[in-house]
């Protein structure tokens, strides 16, 4: 079997991880340039991700997850936000970017800045949203397989109350709104989670061939 398939087949969605563990510093860089390079839709990572590594703060946000204990014992709390910024802002910031790093001229960009400035001018900001908001599962996806990849376990958690998180981490005055939570760690050992078999559908249930 493939590495990355074994990798697959390792990780779940942890429930109790060894409070005393860190996944170490070069661990969590890791994770931080994953979540830089996911992609995103035209590239304009409209996406945040808050880093808590502090055990009362985290202790703090567990009251808010629906008292799910994983979340005061990860070595670090991942929380992936969608960014409150005016989508116009954030083309000009894309494309002013686009000519820094790669010199391309006014003549190539202006009609993609054009194209992009019309997409958005027709969207409503609930519209904008829900699209960061798909932004930002691309990158949870990505931070869970890079976590399998490099043996540090995760949990992905929709179950948790965003204005909580958001007084407890200060995210208003950022403007930020967290939309998903990553608890990661190193699994503790009687968490009984990691000897149950995985439940998924048959492939032949999830795929169809069309050849
Ligand atoms: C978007 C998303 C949200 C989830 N939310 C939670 C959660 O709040 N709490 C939890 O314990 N598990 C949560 N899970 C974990 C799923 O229940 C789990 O991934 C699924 O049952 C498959 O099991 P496995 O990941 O262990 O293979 C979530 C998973 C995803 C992808």
């Amino acid at each position: 079997m493939s590495n990355t398939i074994k990798s697959l087949e390792w990780r779940y969605a942890v429930k109790k991880f060894d409070a005393s563990k860190s996944i170490g510093e070069e661990n969590v860089e890791k994770l931080k340039k994953s979540f830089n390079l996911t992609a995103t839709s035209y590239g304009l990572q409209p996406i945040k991700l808050v880093v808590v590594e502090n055990k009362e703060v985290q202790e703090k946000l567990v009251s808010h997850s629906f008292n799910q204990a994983q979340v005061g014992q990860a070595s670090h709390v991942l929380v992936l936000c969608v960014e409150k910024s005016v989508i116009k802002d954030s083309v000009n910031g894309y494309f002013d970017k686009v000519k820094a790093v790669r010199g391309t001229s006014d003549e190539i960009i202006e009609p993609y800045r054009n194209m992009m400035h019309t997409s958005f001018d027709n969207k409503s900001e609930e519209d904008i949203f829900i699209w960061s908001k798909h932004q930002a599962y691309i990158a949870l996806g990505n931070l869970m397989t890079v976590c399998a990849i490099e043996k540090i376990d995760s949990c992905p958690m929709e179950g948790f109350i965003p204005e909580g998180y958001s007084e407890v981490l200060g995210l208003e005055k950022l403007n930020l709104i967290p939309v998903l939570v990553l608890p990661v760690g190193i699994r503790a050992e009687d968490d009984m989670f990691a000897s149950f078999k995985k439940v998924r559908k048959e492939i032949s249930e999830s795929v169809i061939d069309i050849k």
